[in-house]
C-alpha cells in the first residue's frame, strides 16, 4: 500500500498535497522527509509507515532543511518512532552493507549506479574509489568482477569503520582497500599516481576540485589504453534542458588549464543520476582519458 493511500482517512486534503510521498528504506530503518505544516502529524506518519512495513525498527524524520554537514555529507535525524539505535544492514544487488545513517552518508536511491558502474569494470582493474564512505560502489564492484583491486579512502572515521566490517561481511578482504584520510593526502602518501585504470568521484559537490588529482591517478602511459573517471557533479536546469553542458565545458577546461594539450579527454557516457532538488540533479560523466600521441 502507498503512503498517500494509507493516510487518506487520516489527513484532510490539504495535508495530503503536503505530504513528501517519497521516503528511503535502509535496512530496518525509514528515513522520511516531513514538510512543516506536517510536523504535528508526526506520530501519524510513522504509524501509517509501520503499518504498510511491520519489520520496520525505527522511523526518522530528515528536517525539510536539515543541516547537511559539508564534509561527511550527513543529515540531522531525529527519530520519531520505534529503536534510537540507527546502525542497520542493507541488503543490495546481493551485498551487505552496515551503516547508520547518523553518523555516515548512505542512499539506497544510487543501488541502479552503483550497478551501472560496476558492469562496466574489466578483470584485472585496479580502481581508486576517492570518497568510499562505508565502500558501496566498492563492494558491488568487487563482487561482480573478483579480479580487481579497489583503492577506497573517506575521510569520515565512522565510514571508514563501517566500510572495515563491511569488507569483512562481504568476503572481499584483500580487494577492497579501506583507507582513513583525506584523498589528496592518502593518494600522495600511498604513492598512488600513475596506478589505476579508474578513478571514481562519487561526491557531486566537490568532485571538480580534485578532478586534476583523479587524471594524475590514473596509469597513463604512452602505449596504454587510458583511463575512465567516474566524474560527478551537480547541474541546475530543467530536464528538458542540456543539463550535461556546464559540467563537460568545466571538467573539459580543468583538465587543459592543468595538463595543456597532453591529454585526449572524451565522454563515454553521461547520465542524470537523481534529483535532489526542484531544477537542481546530480549528473555524471564518465571521461575516458588517454594520453596524446
Ligand atoms: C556523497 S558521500 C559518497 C559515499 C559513497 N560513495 C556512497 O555512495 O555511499 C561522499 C563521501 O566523501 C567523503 N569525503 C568528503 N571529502 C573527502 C576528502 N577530501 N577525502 C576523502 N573523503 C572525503 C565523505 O566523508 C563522504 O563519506
Amino acid at each position: 500500500m502507498k503512503l498517500k493511500e494509507a493516510l487518506k482517512d487520516v489527513l484532510d486534503e490539504n495535508e495530503l498535497k503536503k505530504l513528501i510521498k517519497s521516503y528511503d528504506l535502509i535496512g530496518d530503518i525509514i528515513l522520511i522527509r516531513i514538510h512543516h505544516d506536517l510536523e504535528s502529524k508526526r506520530e501519524i506518519l510513522a504509524g501509517a509507515l509501520h503499518k504498510i512495513y511491520p519489520r520496520v525498527r525505527t522511523i526518522a524524520a530528515v528536517p525539510l532543511y536539515s543541516h547537511t554537514d559539508k564534509l561527511y555529507r550527513t543529515r540531522d535525524l531525529e527519530v520519531i518512532w520505534g529503536d534510537d539505535s540507527m546502525e542497520t544492514t542493507h541488503k543490495e544487488s546481493g551485498c551487505f552493507f552496515k551503516v547508520n545513517p547518523k553518523h555516515v552518508f548512505f542512499s539506497p536511491r544510487l543501488s541502479y549506479e552503483r550497478m551501472r558502474v560496476a558492469k562496466k569494470v574489466l578483470a584485472g582493474e585496479t580502481i581508486i574509489n576517492m570518497f568510499s564512505g562505508v565502500g558501496c560502489f566498492s563492494i558491488v564492484i568487487a563482487k561482480i568482477q573478483p579480479q580487481t583491486k579497489i583503492y577506497s579512502i573517506d575521510v569520515n572515521p565512522y565510514a571508514y569503520e563501517y566500510m572495515k566490517k563491511n569488507v569483512t561481511l562481504n568476503k572481499l578482504e584483500g580487494r577492497v582497500i579501506p583507507i582513513l584520510g583525506d584523498v589528496r593526502e592518502e593518494l600522495k602518501k600511498l604513492g598512488l599516481e600513475d596506478v589505476a585504470d579508474r578513478v571514481l568521484m562519487p561526491l557531486p559537490e566537490e568532485a571538480h576540485s580534485l578532478l586534476p588529482l583523479a587524471v594524475k591517478a590514473l596509469k597513463l602511459d604512452n602505449e596504454g589504453a587510458g583511463g575512465v573517471i567516474h566524474y560527478y557533479d551537480v547541474s541546475t536546469g530543467r530536464k528538458g534542458d542540456d543539463l550535461f553542458d556546464v559540467p563537460i565545458q568545466s571538467a573539459k577546461g580543468i583538465i587543459s588549464s592543468v595538463f595543456g594539450n597532453s591529454l585526449r579527454m572524451e565522454i563515454e557516457e553521461k547520465r542524470i543520476v537523481r534529483s535532489v532538488a526542484p531544477r537542481k540533479y546530480h549528473v555524471v560523466l564518465d571521461l575516458h582519458v588517454e594520453r596524446m600521441r
